[in-house]
């Protein structure tokens, strides 16, 4: 059995992006493995978010969670902010971050282009509160999409660079997980890149997103005028949208478009209908399920106090040892 943590920011909802590259791994891994998944809400105020929306926001993750079929008695599902050992072990491994090295992090220089007014030491030092989040149980395995592998890399980098400063063997070495071999980048609707909430609204497609919305922001993803001659390869846009049909129609859906776009007779608009009636069916019934959550607050609650009380046991142990390997010692 191996340790496993893994988190979701807690700014608004999940997206397909968020289900197929972590949440849907979260699930198979729940009963076989110590399994940690929770809600960054330390990691959301990069943002700066409204203290109603970052509370809204954390308590809709959970519910999404749930719908997905976690199970708070198999796994620990928590609340970054509930367990303040992270926000002290983020401290200790600062002190051995590098300026350069934080610097050259991929996401922060993605951050630097997309908010500049808005460069603060916490997008900075992100990689770190993430390493924090996950040597505080001394997980082995994160299940996450691919643009988390660099921030895995720096986890590593950060925890054996304590067990060296310290000539201890403390933390173990953390992999970025997934079930087949290649971690998963679910594309967006806007023709290139990757499905995030930060892409902008039309981008993402959300779990409990309403079916009509679902068939609007299909419609409105990025085509060109269709293929000219049998075997042309395909452009970022159209490869995105068989990739996300790969992800939920059928085999015969997705071998019929397919056989289309080679022979050059391809609707997209028909593609796109198609595409859009599959995401409502595979969305249903966590849709269904949100709904149902929603209104169960007593519930929600007792998850959270259950999640908090088997996340603190474990993260005190590694605090009181961390403060014992520096030389913090009682007066
Ligand atoms: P966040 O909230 O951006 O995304 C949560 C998880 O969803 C995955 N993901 C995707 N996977 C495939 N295709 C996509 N289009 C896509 N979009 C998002 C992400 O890879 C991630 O696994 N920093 C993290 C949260 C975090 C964390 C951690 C994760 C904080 N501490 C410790 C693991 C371990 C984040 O912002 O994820």
């Amino acid at each position: 059995m191996e340790t496993v943590v893994s988190g979701i920011r807690s700014t608004g909802r999940l997206h397909l992006g968020n289900y197929f590259g972590a949440v849907r791994n979260f699930v198979k891994m729940q009963h076989e493995h110590r399994c940690f998944f929770f809600i960054a809400d330390y990691h959301s105020l990069t943002t700066h978010p409204a203290p109603s929306d970052l509370h809204a926001g954390v308590r809709q993750i959970m519910i999404e969670y749930l719908a997905c079929g976690l199970d708070p008695e198999a796994a620990t599902l928590y609340i970054q902010s509930d367990l303040p050992e992270t926000a002290e072990l983020y401290l200790f491994l600062n002190m051995n971050a590098y300026m350069g090295e934080l610097e050259r992090c991929t996401s922060f220089k993605e951050k630097i282009r997309s908010q500049p007014d808005n460069i603060n030491g916490g997008l900075l030092t992100y990689p770190v509160l993430m390493a924090a989040d996950i040597l505080i149980h001394h997980a082995t395995k994160v299940p996450v999409g691919k643009d988390q592998e660099q921030h895995l890399e720096m986890t590593r980098t950060f925890g054996t660079r304590f067990n060296r400063i310290y000539k201890v063997q403390y933390f173990p070495e953390p992999y970025a997980f997934n079930f087949g071999t290649e971690l998963v980048k679910v594309p967006g609707l806007d023709g290139s890149g990757k499905m995030g909430k930060s892409e902008g609204e039309g981008n993402a497609i959300f779990l409990g997103e309403d079916p009509e919305l679902i068939r609007k922001k299909v419609m409105r993803a990025v085509t060109d005028s269709g293929p000219v001659q049998p075997g042309q390869p395909r452009p970022e846009a159209i490869q995105n949208l068989f990739s996300l049909m790969h992800l939920v129609s059928s085999p015969d859906t997705i071998a019929h478009f397919d056989g289309q776009y080679n022979a050059c007779t391809i609707k997209y608009g028909e593609m796109k209908k198609q595409l859009a009636e599959d995401m409502i069916s595979f969305t249903e019934p966590f849709r269904t399920k949100i709904k149902e959550l929603s209104s169960d607050g007593d519930y929600i609650r007792k998850v959270i106090l259950l999640g908090a009380e088997k996340a603190r046991s474990s993260a005190s142990k590694t605090i009181k040892e961390v403060r014992e390997i520096i030389g913090f010692r009682k007066f």
